[in-house]
């Protein structure tokens, strides 16, 4: 397992990037919207990983509710492995519990997320990349 990415809720994406990449100094951006969870996401791109930022699409999405509810901030880190349902299916049998099956996320990668009870406050997604 290595770190993939750390997500981050916004209220405003673009404000947001303009002040990540001032902050930080990143030049490789990419922007997508993932519309099945109803959120824009600005990719910055780091020597090993990635940071995401993420505004709603629209009134249902999750991320219009944590924003509510907790304001602007870390919403989930995530761990890529390889052979996701195999992970799923070990973890379980440990008793984790998961926030839905495992499912198509973006760029051709399967995603699952932990709830955050299992692992101590922490919402986790899990991640695998097409080989
Ligand atoms: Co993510």
């Amino acid at each position: 397992m290595r770190l993939d990415h750390v997500a981050i809720a916004v209220n405003n994406l673009d404000e947001a990037v303009k002040e990540y990449q001032t902050a930080l100094g990143i030049k490789q951006i990419e922007f997508e919207t993932v519309e099945t969870e109803g959120v824009r996401v600005a990719i910055l791109h780091l020597n090993n990983s990635r940071i995401e930022l993420m505004e709603p699409t629209k009134e249902t999405s999750p991320i219009k509710k944590f924003l509510a509810t907790k304001g602007e901030g870390l919403h989930h880190v995530a761990l890529e492995t390889d052979g996701i349902e195999g992970v799923v299916d070990r973890m379980k049998t440990c008793g984790v519990k998961f926030l839905g099956e495992v499912r198509p996320g973006s760029r051709g990668t399967k995603i699952t997320f932990i709830h955050p009870k299992s692992l101590h406050g922490v919402l986790t997604e899990l991640c695998s990349h097409s080989k």
